[in-house]
This record gives C-alpha cells, structure tokens and sequence, in this order.
C-alpha cells in the first residue's frame, strides 16, 4: 500500500534503459517515433511468420528466456495473445490466474510475489483490478536495480481503470494499417506508401493525423479509452470527439480532460451519435469509430437509480448508422463486446469496417513486436527480414 501511495512516474526516462524501453507502464511512454518502429517489427514479425523457416528463426530467438504472466483480473485477448506473441518468439511462460493457487493466500504481499517471479523469469507481464499497482511493480524493480539485486521488465497488461497501454498498441497498429490501406500515397496525411499485405510501409503512422475520432460508450470507467486517447494526441491536427451519458461515472475524468488540453488536440463532449459537430451529425463525421462496453462490474448499489434514467440506445451501433459513416472509417471495439448490452449487433461484423476481430489479432503481432524490443531482439528481427 505505501509502494502506490508514491508519486506518478513522471519521467518516461524511468521506465527506460539505455534509450529503450524497459518498464511498459503507461501509453504516454510512446513516441510516434516508438510506435512506427513498433509497427515495422510487427510486419516484419509476421510475414516471417507465413514461411517455416522464418518460423524457426523467431522461435530460437528467445527460446533462452522466461515469461511471467500474473493475471489476477479476467482476460481472454490479452492474455492469450501475450502467450501466443511469447510462443512465437520461443519465449517460455508460466501464469499465475487465479491468487487463491499462491502463496498470496497465506499473507504475502503482492510486492513479495512480484519479486519472488523475478527471481525465476526474464519480464512480469502483469494484470491487475488495482490502478498503478504495475506501475508500482516498475519502481519496485528499479529499487532493486539500483541496489545491485536482480531485477526485470514489468509490463502493464490492464490496471484498474487507469491504464492498458498494450491495447493502445493495437488500436494504433490497426489504424494505421486501416488507414494505409485506405488512402493514396500522395494524400496530404497519409505519408505512407501505401499498405501492401505482408510488406513493411515505414512511417505509416503520418497517417492517424489530422483525423476525427469518435469514442462512444463508457469513457469513465474505460482504461483502454484512457490509453489511446493519449497515443491519437501525439498526432498533430487531431480532433477527439467523446460520446457519452451525461453522467458522472460514464464522461470522461478530469485527469484525461487535463492531460488532453495540455496536448495539440482539439476535444469535444456529446450525448448522442446524433449530436452536431460543424453542421454534420457526428456519426457522419468520425474517421474512426471506437465503441466501448459500458463496464456494469464497476457499478455501486447508490449507482442504479441514477443509471435507470439513461437512455442507452444513444451508445448502441446499429446498421442504419453504421450506413451513414464514412465509407473507409473503421469500426473498433478494445472487446469484449456485451451481448446484452449490444453496443455492437453481430449484423455488422461482415461490414469491411468493421476492425474489431484484426484488432485482436494484431493484439498478437504489436505484442509480439513489444517483447522484442524490450528484451533487445527487434534488430536481430529487422536484418533477419532484410536478408532472406
Ligand atoms: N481488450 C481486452 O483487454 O480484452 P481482455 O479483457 O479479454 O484481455
């Protein structure tokens, strides 16, 4: 408890280590520098990925490290593309899921555990229901660096509902293939030479300025909401557009509000899908659509009252708004979907826009490509690629 009572980490500079990652803690830690190397070893990772001999490669390239994956909040995507992402680099990795099967059970700190998993493997990658406890699980590595003890990269795979900065990853790697794909090469923005399946496109990323992105559903409570609109506000020209219930628990917080003004980023609040924004309704203006679950396990007993009064069709997709967007804007969702809620009917997942299930495969690649470069093996990775 006194470990999270510290300060933010406030320099990026903490989280690195000779001028790369180390600590994976937070999105504001990516430069759009960062995420376009990120990418091209993603693309990389996976053309080789299609042949066995570039299979075999990967494999045996950290085949003498160790993962640990200490999930104590539900996951499926995260979970089980980090596995597949340490699988395909040959990485071994264990889990700990459930804290009643650890030694947690018998009175030992979280902090214990963390330092008990670097004594046995290479990188933590961790989720948590408690809000900067990875970031706390950095600090503590750090102290044990700094006093010559064995210490090791932690990862923040969800914590709280503060931050998912891995899901950011896979946001931005989706947009920018969405978007290389879609514009041409010589399109002011899009600075890309055009997306080509299989085949590295460089500093694609150029591509996710100058846009209009809508995120509709539970922003307050959301993590991954949190993380991206802090990778998009990298991206000069870009207006963010919040579609929300007016409600305490569901608008944006004002932490985000305050970090977002203090970027180049223009930001607008609405109630509906419906709303105007210079003239159009926003359905109609968005370039990119991120839906969101509205996350009823945060919800408190004093909350139902005050929730019975929402009209929640306003943050349901249907096929007739779907119709109405711009004809190459994608469609995201972090999933998983609510199936009772319905922010998203399984009538739309044939649209070409509709991104959400690449998104979670590209969960696979970007994380991929991520444990690369914090266990140093992204430049093996590139010549590799460049000689076969
Ligand atoms: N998007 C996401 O984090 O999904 P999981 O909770 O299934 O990992």
């Amino acid at each position: 408890a006194d470990r999270l009572a510290r300060p933010v980490i406030a320099k990026t500079a903490e989280l690195q280590l000779n001028g790369r990652l180390r600590h994976v803690i937070f999105s504001g830690q990516f430069s759009a520098a960062t995420l376009d190397d990120l990418a091209e070893t993603a693309n990389q990772i996976r053309v080789l990925s299609k042949h066995r001999a570039g299979q075999d490669f990967l494999r045996n390239l950290l085949s003498h490290r160790r993962a640990m994956l200490y999930f104590t909040q539900p996951s499926t995507r995260t979970f089980l593309s980090f596995m597949a992402a340490c699988q395909i680099l040959g990485l071994t990795c264990n889990e700990v899921r459930d804290p009643q099967t650890s030694s947690e059970t018998k009175g030992e700190t979280r902090f214990d555990s963390i330092r008990m998993f670097s004594s046995y493997f290479d990188l933590i990658i961790m989720r948590s229901p408690i809000a900067r406890l990875a970031e706390s699980c950095a600090y503590l590595m750090n102290d044990l660096s700094v006093h010559g003890q064995r210490s090791v990269p932690i990862i923040n795979a969800g914590s709280g509902a503060d931050e998912h900065p891995t899901q950011a990853l896979l946001d931005v790697y989706t947009l920018q293939r969405t978007f290389a794909r879609e514009e041409p090469a010589d399109t002011p923005l899009g600075a890309s030479p055009g997306f080509r399946p299989g085949v590295a496109f460089g500093s694609a990323s150029n591509g996710l300025a100058g846009k209009t992105y809508g995120f509709c559903g539970d922003i307050g409570r959301g993590r991954t909401v949190r993380s991206l609109a802090m990778l998009l506000a990298e991206y000069p020209g870009n207006r963010l557009v919040f579609v929300t219930p007016d409600h305490d628990k569901l608008r944006m917080r004002d932490d985000l509000r305050r970090r977002l003004a203090d970027r180049n980023v223009t930001v607008l609040e609405v109630d509906s899908l419906e709303a105007q924004i210079d003239g159009v309704p926003a359905i109609e203006a968005f370039d990119a659509l991120y839906m969101t679950r509205v996350q009823k396990e945060h919800d408190t007993p004093e909350d139902a009252e005050s929730f019975a009064a929402i009209d929640y069709s306003a943050y349901r997709l249907t096929p007739a708004l779907v119709a109405r967007m711009k004809a190459h804007a994608p469609i995201l969702h972090p999933f998983p979907r609510d199936q009772h809620f319905g922010e998203i009917p399984p009538e739309i997942d044939a649209d070409p826009r509709a991104m959400y299930f690449r998104q979670a495969r590209n969960g696979m690649w970007i994380r991929a490509a991520l444990l690369a470069h914090v266990l140093d093996a992204d430049g093996a990775i590139a010549r590799h690629f460049h000689h076969t």
